[in-house]
This record gives C-alpha cells, sequence and structure tokens, in this order.
C-alpha cells in the first residue's frame, strides 16, 4: 500500500507548471469517440483517471497512441461494446460513453459509473435528456441500456446547471437530427473546451460556456483536435498551497478569469497575489482574515477547491464559515483536519472553523480526491510528520504531485508500507 509522507514547515519557493484540466481531459477522451476518424488531443494530463479512459478505448477498438502529453486517438475500426463493470466504476467519467455511443450508434451499454464519494450523485438529467432525444433507457442491475431508432432534436432544460449532464447531452446531440437547445446549461470552462473539439469535427454547437447552448446535429464527424485547458482546480491547489506556506511560489500556465473567485477571497484574506502574464505568484502573508465562502456553479467559488480552502481557514484568526451547496457529503477530510488540530464544527452542509490553530502532522486517509489535496496541503503546513493512506484518490487528478513539489521545495515522498 503507497503513503504519501511530509515533513512540514518547508518553505515553497520557485515555480510550479500546471497540466492541462482532470475534468475537461474525462470528457474529450468519450467525445473524440464520435469521430469517424479520430481525434488528436495535446496537453493530456497523466493522471489514472486518463489511463481508465484509454483502458475503455481499447475495448471498444480505438488504436490510440498516448507521448510527450498527446493522445491520438483512431476510431476508424471501432465497435459498439458494453463498458463492464470494472471499467465503468473506476470513475465518474466513464458516463460520458453514454451520450457518445448512443450518438454513434443509436445503443450503449454501460455499467453505473464510480468516482468520488461525495454525495447521491444521481444522472437523472442525463436519463431525461437522452429522452427526450428519442432515446429508450433501461435499467437492468447496475447497467444501463440506451437505444433509440435514430436520435431527434430536443428543447432540454435542466432544473441544475449540472456539468455531467451538460456534457453528455452535448455529446448525445451532436449528430441527432435538427436541432437541440440546452437551456440552464452549466458554464464551466471544461465545457467550452469539449466544444471545441467537437467542432474541430465538423459539429456546429454554439453557446457552450454560456446557459443556452444550441447544437445543429450533423451526420458525419472528420479528425478532430484540441488542446486541453489548464486545471483550473489544481491551480487554485497549489495557489492555496502558496498561501500557506510560500515565498514567491510561482503557479503558471493558468487562465486567470477561470480562477477569479478563489484570488478574489485570497484578497479578502490579506494574502499576497502578483499576476504576471498566465502565472500567478504568492507568498504567505503575516496573518490571514476570517471570511466566509459558499460553493456556487461557475463562475461562482468551485466546489472542488472548498476542502481545500478550508485548510487556510484555520490560520485565519476568527470565525470562518464555509457553506458547500452543490454536493450533500463533502466534508470527508473533517475529522482528519481536527486530528491534526483544527477547530472544525460541521451542521450539515455548513463547516464552522475557528483559527488560527497550528495544525501538527497525523497519520489520515484520502477520502476522496480533493480530500487527499486537502490533507497534502495541511502537511505542508503542519510541524512534523503527516502520512497520508489511500493516495490513490490523489493521483486520479494530480500529475506528478510529488515532483511538483519537491521541486519547490516541499519534503514530500511515497513510500511503499
Ligand atoms: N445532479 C443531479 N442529477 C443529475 C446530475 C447532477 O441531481 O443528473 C446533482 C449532483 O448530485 C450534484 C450537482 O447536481 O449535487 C452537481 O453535479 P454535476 O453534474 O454538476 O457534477 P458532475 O458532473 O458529477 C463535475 C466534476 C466534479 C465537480 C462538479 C461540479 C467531472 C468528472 N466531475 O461533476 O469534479 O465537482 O462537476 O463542478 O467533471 C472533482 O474533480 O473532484 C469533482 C468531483
Amino acid at each position: 500500500m503507497k503513503q504519501l509522507v511530509i515533513k512540514g514547515k518547508k518553505e515553497l519557493n520557485g515555480e510550479i507548471k500546471i497540466s492541462g484540466a482532470k475534468n475537461s481531459i474525462v470528457a474529450l477522451i468519450p467525445a473524440a469517440i464520435l469521430s469517424d476518424e479520430g481525434a488528436t488531443l495535446y496537453n493530456v494530463p497523466n493522471i489514472s483517471d486518463t489511463k481508465s479512459l484509454i483502458d475503455i478505448l481499447e475495448v471498444l477498438g480505438c488504436k490510440q497512441e498516448y507521448r510527450d502529453e498527446v493522445i491520438t486517438i483512431d476510431t476508424s475500426n471501432m465497435k459498439n461494446k458494453v463498458i463492464e463493470e470494472n471499467l465503468a466504476k473506476k470513475l465518474r467519467a466513464s458516463y460520458y460513453f453514454m451520450g457518445a455511443l448512443l450518438a454513434k450508434y443509436n445503443y450503449a451499454e454501460i455499467y453505473f459509473p464510480g468516482g468520488c464519494n461525495i454525495g447521491t450523485r444521481p444522472i437523472n438529467f442525463h436519463i431525461n435528456g437522452f429522452k427526450k432525444l428519442g432515446a429508450e433507457v433501461i435499467i437492468e442491475g447496475n447497467k444501463y441500456i440506451f437505444k433509440a431508432d435514430k436520435l431527434k432534436g430536443a428543447s432540454i432544460y435542466l432544473d441544475f446547471a449540472s456539468v455531467g449532464a451538460t456534457i453528455n447531452l452535448m455529446l448525445a446531440a451532436v449528430k441527432a437530427e435538427g436541432k437541440t437547445t440546452i437551456s440552464n446549461a452549466a458554464k464551466e470552462p471544461e465545457i467550452a473546451n469539449v466544444a471545441e473539439l467537437l467542432n474541430s469535427m465538423g459539429a456546429k454547437i454554439s453557446g457552450a460556456g454560456t446557459s443556452e447552448i444550441t447544437i445543429e446535429g450533423v451526420k458525419h464527424l472528420k479528425w478532430g483536435k484540441v488542446t486541453v485547458i489548464p486545471d483550473r482546480i489544481e491551480s487554485g491547489t497549489y495557489i492555496i498551497a502558496g498561501a500557506l506556506i510560500g515565498k514567491n511560489l510561482k503557479v503558471s500556465g493558468i487562465i486567470e478569469e477561470n480562477i477569479e473567485a478563489l484570488l478574489s477571497k485570497l484578497n479578502d484574506m490579506g494574502v499576497d497575489i502578483k499576476k504576471e502574464n498566465d502565472s500567478i505568484i504568492v507568498s504567505k502573508p503575516k496573518e490571514y482574515k476570517a471570511i466566509n465562502v459558499k460553493t456556487l456553479v461557475f463562475p461562482g467559488f468551485p466546489t472542488d477547491l472548498a476542502q481545500p480552502i478550508t485548510v487556510l481557514l484555520t490560520q485565519a484568526k476568527g470565525t470562518s464559515i464555509l457553506e458547500e451547496t452543490i454536493y450533500e457529503n463533502r466534508m470527508g477530510h473533517v475529522p482528519y483536519l481536527q486530528k491534526m488540530g483544527a477547530k472544525i464544527t460541521v451542521n450539515d452542509r455548513t463547516a464552522t472553523i475557528e483559527g488560527a490553530t497550528p495544525l501538527k502532522g497525523a497519520e489520515v486517509v484520502a477520502t476522496d480526491l480533493r480530500a487527499g489535496a486537502t490533507l497534502v496541503l495541511a502537511g505542508l503546513v503542519a510541524d512534523g510528520t503527516t502520512k497520508i493512506n489511500e493516495i490513490e484518490h490523489i493521483l486520479r487528478g494530480y500529475e506528478y504531485i510529488v515532483e511538483k513539489l519537491q521541486n519547490v521545495g516541499a519534503d514530500i515522498r511515497v513510500v511503499e508500507e
């Protein structure tokens, strides 16, 4: 069993380059199979979620080559196959093959998706949207079957601006006959990245990145290409690391407008931030002000950074309140931060943090991806040694996290237990 071991209180200085976005690549790989020829994806992060999706491509008979951050996917000989449980449950985003296979073959068979255990995470908006496009949906045990004579464009309104439903329905509608509109669509930047790939193949999608997306169905899709956008959550995680224990830590290769909510909150806390082209230079201030944070859909404060920013709130003098509005169960990190000395009380989806409390190293567990990143941040600023178990959650989403942090002065390593 692998464990991350961190000796805390080492100042971070130097440069961390941000990788391609996990939540883009996990949708871009399924989107690529819509092409009749294939696609080239650039700036692909080397994370375990990428590898899990490549395993699914192989089952579908796609030839692929992944080298030097570029994946080339050849779909010319692909076949529609059942996506079995062992592959589907490795990650949430396996569900994008539902929309993509349904669009391509009018038929898809796929087991329930997996992903972090942070709430019930139903997919009713996806299912209702597929039905509106003309698909029949059958549930057999843990498997979904989707079938249609042909898909037809439709007007779809989402009760909640779900990232997953927006992307999945965009994929399903790309080849449907006529026009589809998705209203109250999610506006996360990863959605525009997926539309960029599809449009490069010849799809006719407009409005991706706004709350109203229009898709005119097309018959054929040629070779596509796209560059994966920088990961805004990875960017935010390292900027928070710099705010905790950085001295001119440079986080480079970011898109500033995608992390504005975080930068604004850090500014309110009194963190020293300089902006330089596509980089942020961040240092630990003398003291932090307590603030309130409420998670919202983009461009609001991202739920994926709510756990990481909690560590910073433990270092702020006074009472901070963090309200999570997207998921019911995103507080898995709290018992471990408490074990490290944090004063946090949780009431339903709201955490109240009393600071400033020094943190001390402890043996902890990464209960999900962002909880794991949070414990890494806590370990960096804690006195003594922190040992993190179940680190495979972290490796699902942070490319070369150990090397990146070592390069800027952290004492962090992976040990085999
Ligand atoms: N929801 C429903 N029904 C649906 C779909 C969603 O009730 O059919 C609810 C969910 O249960 C949740 C809320 O709507 O309470 C938001 O869900 P959304 O569909 O937007 O999230 P997602 O697509 O499952 C993606 C990211 C998450 C990120 C959220 C919000 C991927 C693979 N995952 O999840 O990323 O938190 O959007 O931005 O893109 C992470 O990276 O750690 C992570 C969990």
